[in-house]
Parts: structure tokens; sequence; C-alpha cells
């Protein structure tokens, strides 16, 4: 046996939002390496075609053994009727899911409470709370059925700890907490595992949109702080995937070795 043991994961089915980039893509690529089937949305089609690439040579890999099958779906989460139409873009073969990766969403701007745009609200609720909400809902009719399936719903340390500037990102992810977590108590009659990942800092395209395309002011985040990768995140979720179906790791908060809470970070690394 090994000790992350990915031959459970051989054959399954996944389904992954934001797999576009960061955390999304790095997550399809190990799942790839694992031997699954892929079935991966975001809204930049292009960006999904170079993850399905370097997702089918992973499945070339040799731990993969036998390759697997990858769809790519250009999809907006915050649009109901694109989410509803989702089945009618997936081959049939792929449509038994078994394992959902609820993972498209960021954080826009730094904005104090009174001076935050509108659009700005709207967008991170519509993506990091009801885009996860209509996701789920679309697949746990589907577990229900089958008695089995897995939901992973990537929450942030920013649903635990509120801090200055971020009002409206940590309310959402406050929010994919409880919906997550009430997810857990509903299920616990069946098989059907639910798993909430709540990274600290994690160098993606998320700081440079969170400042709006400004790339120094993204970098200044993770000055003199060795941040985590997505290809950490990406190892905690698919090890949270690879336990035995009796197991359901509920939480797994990840942080950076010198990150300690949002905003005590030490800079200087460690003595
Ligand atoms: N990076 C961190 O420090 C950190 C920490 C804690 C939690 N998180 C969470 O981790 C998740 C992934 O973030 P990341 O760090 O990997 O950021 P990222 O590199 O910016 O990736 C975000 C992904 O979400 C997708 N997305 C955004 N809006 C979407 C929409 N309306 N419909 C479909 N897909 C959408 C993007 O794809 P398209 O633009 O192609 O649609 C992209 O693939 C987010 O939920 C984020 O809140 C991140």
């Amino acid at each position: 046996m090994s000790i992350f043991n990915a031959s459970r994961l051989l054959g399954k089915t996944v389904l992954i939002t934001g797999a576009s980039a960061g955390i999304g893509a790095a997550t399809a690529i190990l799942f790839a390496k694992a031997g699954c089937n892929l079935i991966l949305l975001a809204r930049r089609a292009d960006q999904l075609e170079k993850v399905a690439e370097a997702a089918s040579a992973a499945h070339k890999s040799a731990a993969a053994q036998q390759g697997g099958q990858i769809a790519i779906v250009q999809l907006d989460v915050t649009d109901r009727a694109q989410v509803s139409a989702l089945w009618s873009k997936v081959p049939q073969g792929l449509r038994n899911v078994d394992i959902l990766v609820n993972n498209a969403g960021g954080a826009h701007g730094i904005d104090r409470v009174g001076d935050i745009q509108d659009k700005d609200i709207d967008t991170m609720f519509a993506t990091n709370v009801l885009g996860l909400i209509s996701l789920t809902q679309l697949l746990i009719k589907d577990f229900k059925a089958r008695n089995a399936g897995h939901v992973i719903n990537i929450g942030s340390i920013a649903g635990r700890e509120p801090y200055v500037g971020g009002s409206v990102y940590c309310a959402t992810k406050a929010a994919v907490h409880a919906f997550t977590s009430s997810l857990l108590r509903e299920v616990v009659d069946t098989p059907i595992r639910v798993t909430e990942i709540q990274p600290g800092m994690v160098e993606t395209e998320f700081s440079i949109i969170r400042y709006r395309g400004d790339k120094s002011a993204a970098d200044k985040v993770y000055d003199g702080l060795q941040p985590l990768t997505a290809e950490d995140i990406a190892e905690e979720i698919a090890w949270a995937a690879a336990r035995p179906p009796h197991v359901n790791i509920a939480e797994v908060f990840v942080l950076p070795a010198n990150q300690a809470s949002a905003m005590q970070i030490s800079r200087g690394g460690s003595k």
C-alpha cells in the first residue's frame, strides 16, 4: 500500500469547475495522472484546451495505466441556463460523475465597505456562492440516485477569518463553509462524501485578478514568503478523494509554513 494510494482513483470521473488555470488546472492534471476521466469547465476555452492537452499527456503516464477520457465545456458557472444545459455538452459515457470539485471563484478588489463596486459584489457572490450551489444542486441529485459521489468545495482561510478589505470575499467563503457544512449533515445517512478545502495563500492568477491586473501589487502579496502552489492544493484535493469510501475528510485547512492566519505572516522566512 502506498501512503497516498492514488490507485483508488483509477477510472473515476471528476468534474472540475475553474479548470482553466491555477488550482483547478493543477487538480485536473493530478487526477489525470491517477487515471481519472475528466470534465473540465471554465469560461476560457483556449485555456481549457491547453489544460486538456497537459491532462492527456498525464493520462499516458505509467500511474494512469489505462488513460482516460476528457471533455471540456466552456461554461460560466454564474449562468444558470448554461449549468442546466451542461449534460447536453458532455459525452454520454462521462455523465456518471464520481467527484465534483467546485473550484471556480476568486476575489475582486480590496475596497472597504462603502467603497466596494456593485459589480465586484455581484461577481463574487454569483461565482463563489451561487455558481457553486448551482453545480452542487445539479450533481447531488445524481449522487443521491446512485447513492455515491464526493463533493469537494474550495473554501478559504477567508471563510474562517474575516480581514480588512476582504469583506465580500470573506462573506462568500463563509457562505461556502455554511453551505458545505449543511450538505455534510444532509447526506450523513448515505455514502456520499463532502469535503471543504480551505487554503491560505496560494500563488496563482488569484491576486492578479484581485488587484485588477496589477502584477506588481499581486507579487507584493507573496513578498518574502514561500506561498503554496496550485499543485500543493491539488494534492490535498486528490488525497481527500483517494481515502477509502468509509473515510470522509470534512475539512482541510492548509497554510504555507510561514503563514499562521490571514494577516499573521512571517515575511523573513523561518528562523
Ligand atoms: N489563490 C489563493 O490564494 C486562494 C486561497 C484560498 C482559496 N482560493 C480559492 O481557490 C479557487 C481557485 O482559485 P485560484 O487560486 O486557482 O485562482 P485562478 O488562478 O484565478 O483560477 C480561477 C479559476 O476560476 C475560473 N472562473 C472564474 N470565474 C468563473 C466563472 N464565472 N465561470 C467558470 N469559471 C470561472 C477561472 O476560469 P475562467 O476565467 O477561464 O472562467 C479559473 O479557471 C477559488 O475558489 C479561490 O477563491 C484561492
